[in-house]
């Protein structure tokens, strides 16, 4: 790539991942490089600015992570927590384990004398703080530019040498004007530019893909989903029908899904999309299957099976395309990792997919993808798609899985959202979708009785699916959805909300 490029070395800090995207909303390309492999890379690839990342360790234990000042030299810094006491201590100043640990919001006092660009402009002073060691002295030819009353460096700065440190945490939303200081920094001193959009990532994408693939054929599995689809778009602008567009049509996914897919890619983006219709063979397996890890299994192999049964129309292609993300980069330890993802749903590819693998959406965050897929002119529904799991509906339907039950459940699951949707209650949303318990209930229409399937209406809050909270949707709405629900779908009597949270529950039910 030939942007500027911002390092943020990581010392083990919770925020490390925030800094890369706060620096990325600014629209200059970051990238965050173990403490490990700092002294090399950056060597090798003498990035436009570091930033050193907050750590859990103290900088005074023996072994505490570290870097090498040397290969710094010229390069603009900025250490925030960890990283502002590091370069403390390797620039001659002294760092001592604090009285008290500090943790929480604290007040910014500037100091008069020291006008800092980093620290003057901001607009409010509160800062977030986290840390047990902090600065004693500045190490020589900084300056001292603001404190707390607990802390009495909380920013030094030598701008001759374009070296910066804060105590406090900029990039998170505790600190309200943290992007002050890293503007700041980014643009006052480092004097980087913004040439990090999404339209310059799909120009050098499309030339990059145009180089690795030459004249080959590329095999791009479209799920339905945002990063398959985005993956796919951008597959298809460069190389256009050699994007071979793989969509398996299992009958899993929600109402009016698959045909969007089918829609997008073939009337819109005119894609080389081989549609498998494939809802027989799925339902045909899960036809009396109950146990919900056979349920997962028998769609894990299915899919495998789908991919065999084309094997002949499919094994001329070169590449495998696969919609790895930079959080899945970071994760597996190195930049260079290119694993094939293995979903607990998937159970593996047919040794003929193992094929060279490109993986175009890497370098990128979740919101950045969406911004790329809007670039490339997907439609909305797409490119804000919940997370789905790969077994569709079928973790969502306890008990068998037949052709009615998905209609049940799909068809209280469109009316559950569109509701929502209408009342303008989706937005923060994490995951919300209807489920079908594997029970009957007891119900009254007209004069008559029934006995009939209940659907559990399920909206969680969330930040990354580890945790998760029941919405708080308004009682009214829930009612008035309850009841079109009971009115509109046959076969379903009675709807119930689930209010668990993660955990101890889960976010699926199954
Ligand atoms: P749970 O239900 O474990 O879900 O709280 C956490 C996140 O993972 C998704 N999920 C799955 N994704 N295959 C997938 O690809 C699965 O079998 C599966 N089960 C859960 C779920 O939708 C949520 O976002």
């Amino acid at each position: 790539m030939t942007h500027q490029t911002v390092y943020v070395v990581d010392f083990g800090g919770q925020y490390t991942q925030l800094i890369v995207r706060r620096v990325r909303e600014f629209g200059v390309y970051s990238e965050m490089i173990p403490w490990t492999e700092a002294a090399s890379r950056i060597q090798a690839h003498r990035p436009s600015a570091v930033i050193l990342s907050g750590g859990p360790r103290s900088v005074l234990e023996a072994g505490a992570p570290t870097i090498d000042m040397d290969v710094l030299k010229g390069i603009p810094i900025l250490g925030i927590c960890y990283g502002q006491q590091l370069m403390a201590l390797l620039l001659g100043g002294r760092v001592e384990k604090a009285s008290l640990k500090e943790y929480g919001h604290r007040t910014l006092v500037p100091n008069p004398e020291v006008p800092s660009s980093l620290i003057a402009g901001m607009a409010n002073d509160q800062v977030w703080m986290s840390h047990g060691d902090q600065v004693l002295s500045a190490p020589p030819g900084f300056v001292v530019s603001a404190s707390t009353d607990s802390c009495p460096i909380a920013a030094f700065e030598n701008p001759s040498a374009n070296q910066f440190g804060v105590q406090f945490h900029p990039e998170v939303t505790h600190t309200p004007d943290g992007k002050t200081v890293l503007k700041g920094f980014l643009f006052d001193h480092a004097k980087l530019k913004a040439d990090w959009t999404s339209e310059s990532f799909i120009d050098e994408q499309v030339d990059s893909i145009r180089q690795t693939v030459g004249a080959g054929k590329v095999l791009c599995a479209v799920s339905g989903g945002v990063d398959s689809s985005v993956m796919a778009a951008l597959l298809i602008k460069a190389i256009g029908e050699r994007a071979v567009c793989v969509f398996v049509d299992h009958g899993l996914l929600r109402l009016h899904e698959a045909d969007q897919v089918k829609e997008t890619f073939l009337d819109h983006f005119h894609a080389n999309l081989k549609v498998f219709d494939a809802q027989e063979q799925f339902f045909g397996a899960l036809a009396g299957v109950t146990e919900p890890e056979r349920k997962r299994k028998i769609i894990g192999e299915n899919f495998v099976k789908v991919f065999e049964d084309h094997a002949s129309e499919l094994k001329e292609c070169d590449f495998l395309a696969q919609g790895t993300l930079y959080p899945d980069v970071i994760e597996s330890g190195s930049p260079t990792a290119a694993k094939i993802k293995t979903h607990h749903n998937v159970g593996g590819l047919p040794d003929w997919m193992t094929m060279k693998l490109i993986e175009p959406l890497r370098w990128l965050f979740k919101d950045e993808v969406r911004e790329v897929g809007r670039r490339l002119g997907l439609p909305e529904e797409m490119v804000e798609r919940e997370p789905f799991p790969g077994p569709g509906l079928g973790v969502r339907i306890l008990g068998e899985v037949t052709r009615e039950r998905v209609r049940m459940t799909q068809e209280s699951d469109w009316i559950f959202r569109s509701e929502l949707k209408e009342r303008g209650l989706n937005k923060g949303i994490w995951q919300s979708y209807a489920g079908l318990l594997d029970v009957k209930t007891v119900g009254v229409m007209g004069d008559e009785r029934t006995y009939e399937q209940p659907v559990v209406l399920r909206a969680v809050q969330s930040e990354d699916a580890m945790t998760a909270r029941a919405v708080n949707i308004p009682f009214e709405v829930l009612e008035a959805i309850a009841s079109r629900i009971v009115n509109e779908v046959h076969g379903v009597n009675r709807v119930f909300y689930d209010l668990t949270s993660k955990p101890p529950a889960t976010i699926e039910l199954e």
